[in-house]
């Protein structure tokens, strides 16, 4: 389902601040490598996950499903010079991929890829995340959610992509299990006193939660 008109998306993104190189070059491959492109971030996404990393200019950031690696180097862009950027990444091909990928960029010695389940591994990361993007598969999100939120800090950003579903959650009667998931997460936080949200519709949607600072 597309949201926005893509020459408007086209437009959107032409104005907006532009992503590093190596990312862009990422976008390019896998668009025309890979045979699930189309799990990727979008341009305008990777543009607005680098404004959000400018913006808070995190230390420690967290990413679930690295894929091959390009919303990687969007996130990593405001990241601090003595910052780490974690991504988790199950598919041992797309890790190489991803691997080789950032071998290309200036940030490589702050990014340090997993490969794994990363329900295994996010327990065993000691950080106190400022930063953390969600987007492995939509069942677990939920439990992801839950893993993170007590080591996000006061006032950290989690971002929860495709959380519009292709535009089915509002099919209040789908037998889908991932539009189910991924609606049962979209209320679970929304009705958590512990965040506040807001689902930006960008691409497949986006989900800004933001950790409640002591005194909210
Ligand atoms: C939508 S893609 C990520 C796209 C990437 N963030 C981007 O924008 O380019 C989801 C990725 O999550 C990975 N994944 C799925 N389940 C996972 C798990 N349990 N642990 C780690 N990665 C997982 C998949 O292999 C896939 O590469």
């Amino acid at each position: 389902m597309i949201l926005i008109n893509p020459e408007l998306e086209q437009y959107s993104s032409d104005f907006s601040l532009k992503i590093p190189v190596e990312a862009s070059r990422i976008h390019e491959t896998t668009t025309e490598m890979h045979p699930h492109a189309h799990l990727m971030s979008s341009i305008l996404q990777g543009q607005y996950l680098a404004f959000i990393s400018r913006m808070l200019a995190p230390k420690h950031i967290l990413e679930i499903g690295t894929f091959t690696g390009f919303s990687t180097l969007c996130l990593a862009e405001g990241l601090k010079k003595e910052g780490e950027l974690h991504s988790i990444e199950l598919r041992e091909a797309d890790v190489s991929s991803a691997r080789l990928n950032f071998s290309f960029s200036p940030k490589n010695k702050q990014i340090h890829l997993h490969s794994g389940n990363a329900k295994e591994i996010i327990p065993i990361l000691d950080y106190e995340w400022d930063l953390v993007f969600i987007d492995a598969d939509k069942v677990s999100y939920i439990e992801y959610y839950e893993l993170v939120l007590p080591r996000l800090k006061e006032g950290g950003i989690i971002i929860a992509d495709n959380v519009l579903f292709h535009g089915k959650v509002i099919d209040t009667g789908t037998k889908d299990k991932n539009t189910k998931a991924i609606d049962n997460f979209n209320r679970h936080v929304n009705n958590d006193q512990r965040t506040h949200q807001l689902i930006v519709p960008i691409r497949d949607g986006l989900m800004m939660i933001k950790k409640n600072n002591y005194e909210d």
